[in-house]
């Protein structure tokens, strides 16, 4: 397509920041080809939901999207306006052609390993648009040979949409994952771990740098598991890729997530200690307590093998602050499992944690286990687990106040003068400050402490 008439895109991203990043890209591919961005279904020419399926709620979303999508489509049929809708992300993956079986609004499902082929494919679709022999939709849900990251565009302009204009960005360093935990779809909708070569993502790295990021967190599904190719013609590990990319200038910080307990090597709690510019917060899932509910989740590891890592990567940074992720209600979960979880969580003090109710996932081995906990149960346990989570995080706020933190600025406050940025430990902190500060990173003493967030004074750097 060529610029001659404007196109515009709806884009709604459900999930992941695996999803965020697939999104941005997607974005500056359209972009290239002449598209804006619109919050409005109305004027949308080109509808993308890039959907997430790792529970049945975020997937049930996707098709109550669609039933207002319809109407919208419908709405601008009867004005002569053609409209693309795509499902892209890991419903597409998972569902394919059941989407536009059950959703005939839907022209194009488009699997995350296919979203370098989303302009060429949404060009084709209005190609052979004709309202006498409806074209069947397209189903792109292959996992195909070439290289996605390869054939999207360059990143380096300044975007209008998306995430671009942030001084904290995302950079997708590996794919999918081989871990086959018992309730997951993971690695049936985003494949087996794929990493990107080390200098295609440093070379990504600069052009982020080149427009103003300051702070990159390094994605994968499995991040540590990260084995891309060195420029030397060998593997490198994560902490191999973190120095690297330490190396450039103008990055100044450097995260990353999601961690597996088991892929946590000893070069990487090595990283933690000697890499200034990697953060001291590590997000570590455990999503269990129990032993006996972490060998039927497939985990391969034990509550202790997991408080050990703990205390050596707390020996290597003793600041560290450690988040996770757990599931409640995994099937055959008892009373005391539970108990076993929430005195997990108090002994580790996670200063922060996402809490699930299990949900069955089709197609994986934990959603055909017998004994499926009831609702109810999973609702009190998750609010048992919650109430933990909301004092542990309250507490580590509070350890805060007194101590001055170098704060990256990202963004305006709500109250006038007022900047908001984050703490090493990924805290939001206020502050008055000038906006001249936004995109550095400066000295902040900690006046007070909140629930989510923290509040400072700008000290003298
Ligand atoms: N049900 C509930 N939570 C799940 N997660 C993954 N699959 C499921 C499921 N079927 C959670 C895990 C994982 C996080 C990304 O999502 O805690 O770490
Ligand atoms: Fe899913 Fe487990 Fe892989 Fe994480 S490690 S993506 S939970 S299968």
């Amino acid at each position: 397509m060529s610029g001659t008439t404007e196109r515009k895109v709806y884009l709604k991203t459900f999930g992941c920041q695996m999803n965020a990043y697939d999104s941005e890209r997607m974005t500056e591919a359209l972009e290239a080809d002449g598209y804006t961005s619109t919050t409005s279904l109305d004027d949308a020419d080109l509808v993308i939901l890039n959907t997430c399926h790792i529970r049945e709620r975020a997937a049930e979303k996707v098709y109550s999207d669609l039933g207002r999508i319809r109407d919208a489509k419908l709405e601008r049929q009867a004005a002569g306006r053609d409209t693309v809708v795509t499902v892209a992300g890991c419903v597409a993956q998972a569902e394919g052609e059941e989407i536009v079986r059950r959703a005939p609004v839907v022209d194009l499902v488009l699997g995350p390993q296919s979203t370098h082929r989303l302009t060429q494919l949404v060009t084709e679709i209005r190609a052979n648009r004709n309202p006498l022999f409806p074209s069947r939709p397209i189903v792109e849900t292959v996992f195909p040979e070439e290289d996605k990251f390869e054939l999207l565009p360059a990143r380096g302009r300044t975007l209008e949409m998306g995430l671009g204009k942030s001084t904290a960005a995302f950079l997708t360093v590996q794919e999918g994952c081989d871990k086959f935990c018992t309730f997951c779809v993971v690695p049936y909708t985003r494949g087996a771990e794929i990493s990107r070569p080390v200098e295609q993502i440093t070379s990504e790295a600069r052009q982020l740098v080149a427009r103003g990021v300051r702070e990159l967190t390094l994605l994968g599904q499995n991040v540590n598991g990260y084995h891309g190719l060195g420029s030397d013609g060998r593997t490198s590990t994560l902490a191999g890729l973190i120095r690297h990319i330490a190396a450039i200038d103008g990055v100044e910080r450097i995260r990353y997530t999601t961690s597996h307990p088991r892929d946590l090597t000893d070069d990487l709690i090595e990283a933690h200690a000697n890499e200034p510019k990697l953060m001291p917060y590590l997000h570590l899932p455990i999503q269990s307590g129990s032993d006996r509910i972490l060998a039927a989740m497939n985990r391969k590891h034990t509550a202790d093998q997991y408080l050990a890592l703990v205390d050596r990567i707390r020996a290597a940074r003793p600041d560290l602050a450690l988040s996770t992720d757990i599931i409640v209600g995994f099937p055959g979960e008892t009373d005391d499992d539970f108990e076993q979880t929430l005195d997990l969580m108090r002994e580790v003090r996670f200063a922060a944690a996402y809490s699930f109710k299990y949900s069955p996932r089709p197609g994986t081995p934990a959603a055909k286990l017998p004994e499926q906990i009831d609702e109810d149960v999973k609702s009190d346990r998750l609010k048992r687990l919650q109430d933990v989570l909301s004092e542990l995080t309250a507490s580590f706020n509070e350890s805060c106040v007194g101590k001055t933190f170098p704060v990256l600025f990202e963004k305006k406050g709500r109250q006038d003068g007022q900047l908001i940025g984050r703490s090493p430990y990924l805290q939001s902190v206020h502050a008055n400050a000038d906006p001249s500060v936004l995109g550095r990173i400066v000295p902040v003493e900690i006046s007070a402490a909140y629930p989510n967030s923290l509040a400072g004074v700008i000290r003298a750097a």
